[in-house]
């Protein structure tokens, strides 16, 4: 019969064995962990994995990226809090998450109507003012990488949402953005900030009786079977930072950062490349379920949503800060 001592003296030599059958390099390796908080099978999902494969073939196996999807380890708060502190290395949050941190110029993408296209979106994120943005995360001890395109956002609810009115009363779970509780409450909602993680739960309980999103964060997260009605409104636009932890990143061997660097640019154009037919496949998809009836906004309703919604730029141009906002409708030619 093994005792305790004959255990743990059993349990020391495999650990001793299992040590040395593991090669010095695997041992040695830079791991990154990526966390998020939505599916494998969503734009962010599936550039995520791309960037792992990319790192690691790009760094010859010097670097371990693990991505940890769907909230598994921290949800939309705790996240931002995980990078800073350095429990994980690498996050890609919705560009309206960076209002807690302290950076609300990155709030300007939530204005309401003020994307026309991915295309006018670029010019914003792939120019200098996308830079400028980046920039200013590094005083919270953040390096802004690049951005990530998920897309234009529906409206969701148990009721038909056609024009403004049809918000009034209505629990709409948003984003922690100053700029979409002012949309939700200038279309006479009420928004309510909830961790992603939590939202299929609020609304097939009633917790909240709607909310935005992408078709693609919609569908993965299955908010059809708990939405009566959806309204392709694209009325705004859902898309990433993708951020590392400043000193974890500085204080990287040059020729690996080369590598991961590459990799992410790979990544980035892989992102946004699959952005867009991610979004439809989901909208497709989610019309064939027929769980949600799907509403296109007329001309006339899409002007009433447009009237209803402009008073939000110029009620939060102080907040997002007047600099940034002409350096965005500079780069859009506004
Ligand atoms: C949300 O919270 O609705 C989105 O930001 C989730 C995501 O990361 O796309």
């Amino acid at each position: 019969m093994l005792t305790r001592r004959s255990l743990a003296a059993l349990a020391g030599a495999t650990a001793l064995a299992l040590s040395l059958a593991v090669p010095a390099a695997a041992q040695d390796k830079i791991v990154i962990k990526f966390s998020h908080v939505v599916a494998p099978d969503t734009p962010k999902g599936k550039a995520a994995a791309k960037f792992e494969e990319l790192a690691e073939a790009y760094t010859s196996g010097a670097v371990d990226v693990e991505v940890y999807p769907n909230s598994q380890l921290y949800k939309d708060k705790e996240e931002m809090e995980a990078l800073q502190l350095g429990a994980v290395q690498m996050l890609a949050p919705s560009l309206a998450k960076f209002g807690p941190l302290g950076v609300q110029d990155f709030e300007v993408f939530d204005l309401p109507f003020i994307f026309a296209d991915y295309d006018a979106l670029r010019k914003v994120t792939q120019g200098d003012v996308g830079k400028m943005l980046l920039d200013k995360l590094q005083d919270k001890g953040i390096t802004g990488l690049a951005y990530w395109d998920n897309g234009f956002k529906i409206m969701s609810a148990n009721s038909p949402l056609m024009v403004p009115d049809d918000f009034l009363g209505l629990k709409m779970r948003i984003q922690s953005s100053k700029v979409i509780e002012a949309q939700m409450n200038a279309l006479g909602a009420v928004p309510q900030v909830m961790a992603f993680s939590e939202v299929y739960q609020a609304l097939q309980t009633g917790v909240v009786d709607g909310t935005e999103n992408p078709p693609s964060n919609m569908y993965t997260q299955k908010m059809n079977e708990v939405q009566t009605h959806a309204t392709v409104s694209n009325h705004g636009y859902l898309g990433y930072a993708v951020i590392v932890n400043k000193q974890f990143w500085d204080g990287l061997d040059p020729t690996v950062r080369e590598g991961l660097e590459k990799a992410m640019a790979e990544a980035t154009d892989y992102a946004n490349q699959i952005a867009k037919e991610e979004n439809d496949k989901a909208l497709e998809a989610m019309k064939a379920a027929g769980t949600t009836e799907f509403h296109d906004l007329t001309e006339e309703e899409r002007a009433a949503w447009v009237e209803a919604l402009a008073p939000v730029h110029d009620e939060m141009a102080e907040r997002i800060g007047a600099e940034t906002i002409a350096a965005v409708k500079g780069a859009l030619g506004m």
